[in-house]
This record gives structure tokens, sequence and C-alpha cells, in this order.
């Protein structure tokens, strides 16, 4: 794979499995607690959940999603944290969002943008898990 020249953002897809059902109040504590930090640390992305899995793009500098991945993946809320892709580029596709989220009826459709742009370049398997959660959540 060839890696823009001015690659500066790391932007990590993972997908997970939640130990209890990830229901409405669990996924906006998560969210609000992300946005909390992800502001701070300069950190964008968008939270996908179904109840029982996520899917997660983090995107930042190199040493902020080595920081927050490393949490993240320590998180008891879910387990078989799987790194889908792991890439650098020299933009963000979430810029904007400290962690977007389907849930918010206002910023879906942006959203819903954002993942096409990208999708549009991701291999067929993460296509697939995308489509996949996104039918479930609306
Ligand atoms: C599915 C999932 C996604 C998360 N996403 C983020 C995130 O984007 N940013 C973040 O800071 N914490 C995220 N967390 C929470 C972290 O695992 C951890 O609890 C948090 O960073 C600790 O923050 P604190 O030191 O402020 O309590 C996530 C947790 C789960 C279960």
């Amino acid at each position: 794979m060839t890696e823009p020249q001015d690659a500066r953002f790391r932007r990590i897809v993972y997908s997970s499995i939640a130990t209890a059902r990830a229901d409405d109040e669990t996924q906006i504590d998560i969210l609000r607690q992300s946005r909390a930090n992800n502001g701070l640390n300069g950190i964008s992305g968008v939270l996908l959940s179904d109840g029982k899995r996520f899917l997660q793009v983090l995107e930042g500098t190199p040493e902020a999603i080595a920081h927050v991945f490393a949490q993240i993946s320590a998180d008891p809320r879910h387990a078989e944290v799987r790194t889908l892709n792991d890439e650098l580029d020299s933009r963000r596709i979430f810029s904007g969002w400290t962690m977007a989220s389907m849930s918010d009826k206002r910023e879906s459709d942006a959203v819903r943008e954002r993942l096409q742009v990208l999708l549009r370049s991701a291999p067929a398997d993460i296509r697939a898990e995308f489509e996949d959660i996104l039918r479930t959540v609306g």
C-alpha cells in the first residue's frame, strides 16, 4: 500500500463484542466519555453499535491513537477487540467529530456520507461489516 507523502494521521478501524448488552444508556455513557477525552486529545471518529458489537473508527496523531487504543482495548465493557484496518493518511475523514454516532438522527446522514468515503477504498470484508451493522442501526 502506498502512503500519502504527508501522512500525519493514523486511522484505526476495529470491531469488538459487547460483554454486556450495549443498551442506549451504555452507548450514551461511552460517547460522552469519548467526546470529552477525544476533544482534548485531538481524536476524531465514529462509533457504531447494534447492542451486541461495536465498530469504531479512530483518527488522530500516531501518539494519540496508540494511547487511546491501548485504553479502549483494556476496557471491560467489550472483548475480542479486532483491528480491521490500520493506516496513515494526510487527512481525517471524520474531521469535526470528536466521536460521531448514528444514534443522533440530526447527524446520521452526514455520518453515513463520511462512512461512504471511508468504505470506498476499504477491503470488501470491512465494507460488509459496516453495511451489516448500518442495516440494524437505521
Ligand atoms: C466501544 C468503546 C469505545 C470507546 N471509545 C473511546 C474513545 O473514542 N475515546 C476515549 O477516550 N475513550 C473511549 N472509550 C473509553 C475507554 O475505554 C476508557 O474507559 C476511557 O478512555 C478512560 O477515560 P478516563 O481516564 O477519562 O476515565 C471507549 C470504550 C468502549 C467500550
